[in-house]
């Protein structure tokens, strides 16, 4: 008898384990999972933007492209964001995703600084060609670079000669690809040629000084950013913000121009090129000098700042400091500083933090104090994801942050851009933009590169024209624009997306009919 009622009692635990094994209904779960993907999709950056027909069909065929894409790489583990830019760019020219994006109007670029917004064709096709410009090569980096109407004086350990004549004597060929190694980072062994963060940040600024000699003469300066601005048009930008040392420009004779004449430089240049192209909804400057700098220098700084914004208020949006962040000085060494700026109701911050690996350091709470004094943007914000309380203020006081995949990679913060911690932000809807900071510096395509690397490395393979139409009306409304050039820089954007999304509908269309 006992025997029975021991083997029924096992047979009854038996069953109810098999029912509850089976209580979640198989259909049940896959609605579960549906929902749970469906919830995570509209969480991510434009996961709350509705596609219209027309738009539906184009996302349709951007998405078999990027699905292709994707699946070819996950095949050949060959995949373009996960190799560097400089390996990698040939693959990408020829992506079907990246030429979507080159014609996609992307609205703004909002973090790009003043020695690496022109294409190197213009320096050395045109600039360098230019009479009177002088070299001088010490046997370590960085070489100089001078317009003047005689030699300049010789420096310690190089002796200025006439590039007319070193072209002349090396041949135009030779002399060319040897004057772009002097500006640009790019070479095909990126991994030995710059091992370590600290040495591909000397050879980043090496580049900077070598250009600067010729950006900054003044018939050059002018052409130059005219030039950049063109090759953001031509990308299909229609509005920057460039971050400018506001660097001493110099004529001929040597006479100096100082802030002020400077900025007016920046001023004329975009009411020409402006007046040129119509639809061009313009350019501002951010002051933007050393971090490197004692308390006095910076007193001087943000008060120029000021006084800047005050003369040029439709020029100049604001002041941020730069340079190699790791190596300091922190934003907290100028506090005093920096707060005495805050006063001017008028003066905005747009500071780079967070641009560094080092969690915990004085450099990493450079987020804090941006974020505490009232940062307008972001500047990278490589770090954020580490600082959760910087992410609730910057989420609920509308602070963006602007991020630079390539130069991210470039420089030494992140090999693989699936690793980039912006992915967790794009995932979570996070307000940001994304920009190109120095495309000069590694030859990158306007802002069309960073795109590409972010909307395929970054946000994830289900990521759609959602999320590309979202940046581009972030880079928009998280501009330095007044409301009402914002309005009117929207209604140009607006128009031309809508010209966009019919174009490749019809295309799409087209070779529809033909197949
Ligand atoms: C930042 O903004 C808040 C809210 O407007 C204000 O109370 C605070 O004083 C500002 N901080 C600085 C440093 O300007
Ligand atoms: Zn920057």
């Amino acid at each position: 008898m006992q025997r029975v009622v021991n083997s029924s009692f096992i047979l009854l635990v038996v069953a109810l384990l098999v029912c509850s094994v089976y209580s979640v209904d198989l259909n049940e779960f896959l609605a579960q999972r549906e929902r749970l993907l469906a919830e995570e999709s509209s969480r991510i950056l434009g996961g709350s933007v509705i596609l219209n027909a027309d738009e539906q069909l184009v996302n349709n065929v951007l998405m078999a492209a990027k699905t292709l894409e994707f699946d070819q790489s996950f095949s050949t583990l060959d995949f373009i964001p996960a190799d560097h830019y400089f390996l990698a760019k040939p693959a990408m020219l020829q992506s079907e995703v990246f030429q979507f994006i080159q014609q996609m109007p992307k609205g703004a670029v909002l973090h790009i600084h003043d020695i690496a917004v022109t294409p190197l064709e213009f320096i050395i096709n045109d600039a360098s060609y230019r009479p009177n410009l002088y070299v001088c090569t010490p046997p370590q980096d960085p070489v100089f670079f001078q317009y003047a109407s005689s030699a300049p004086a010789n420096l310690l350990d190089c002796q200025w000669t006439l590039v007319a004549d070193k072209r002349e004597q090396e041949g135009p060929e030779q002399f060319d690809s040897w004057l772009r190694s002097k500006l640009s980072l790019f070479t095909l062994t990126p991994q030995e040629t710059y091992p370590n963060i600290n040495s591909v940040w000397t050879a980043f600024e090496n580049t900077l000084i070598a250009g600067s000699g010729i950006i900054t003469y003044a018939p050059v300066f002018t052409d130059y950013f005219y030039q950049g601005l063109q090759s953001f048009y031509d990308d299909n930008v229609q509005y920057i913000e460039i971050r400018t040392t506001l660097p001493q420009v110099y004529n001929l004779d040597g006479t100096l121009m100082d802030e002020v004449q400077v900025t007016q430089l920046y001023k004329d240049t975009f009411d020409r090129f402006k007046n040129d192209n119509p639809d061009f909804s313009g350019a501002k400057i951010i002051f933007a000098p050393l971090r490197r700098a004692d308390s006095a220098t910076m007193t001087k700084y943000v008060e120029l700042a000021s006084q800047l914004k005050a003369q040029f208020p439709d020029v100049v949006a604001g002041f941020d400091l730069v340079g190699q962040e790791d190596l300091g000085p922190p934003l907290k060494d100028f506090l005093s500083q920096l707060l005495a700026g805050a006063v001017d109701p008028d003066l905005h911050y747009f500071f780079h933090a967070g641009e560094t690996n080092w969690h915990g350091t004085d450099m990493d709470e450079n987020l804090i104090d941006a974020i505490l004094l009232n940062t307008t943007r972001i500047g990278h914000g490589y770090a954020i994801a580490k600082h959760p309380s910087v992410m609730d203020l910057a989420r609920s006081n509308g602070v963006p942050v602007e991020v630079c995949p390539i130069s991210n990679q470039v420089l030494s913060l992140v090999a693989d851009l699936r690793n980039h911690p912006a992915a967790m932000l794009f995932t979570n809807g996070f307000p940001l933009v994304i920009s190109s900071d120095d495309p000069a510096s590694w030859e990158a395509v306007a802002l069309s590169s960073d795109f590409y690397m972010a909307f395929m490395g970054l946000a994830g393979k289900k990521a759609d024209l959602r999320t590309l139409k979202q940046l581009a009306i972030n880079s928009i409304m998280f501009s330095a624009m007044s409301t009402d050039e914002k309005n009117a820089a929207m209604a140009e954007w607006q128009k031309r997306w809508n010209s966009f999304i019919l174009n490749k509908y019809n295309e799409y269309k087209t070779k529809h009919n033909q197949i």
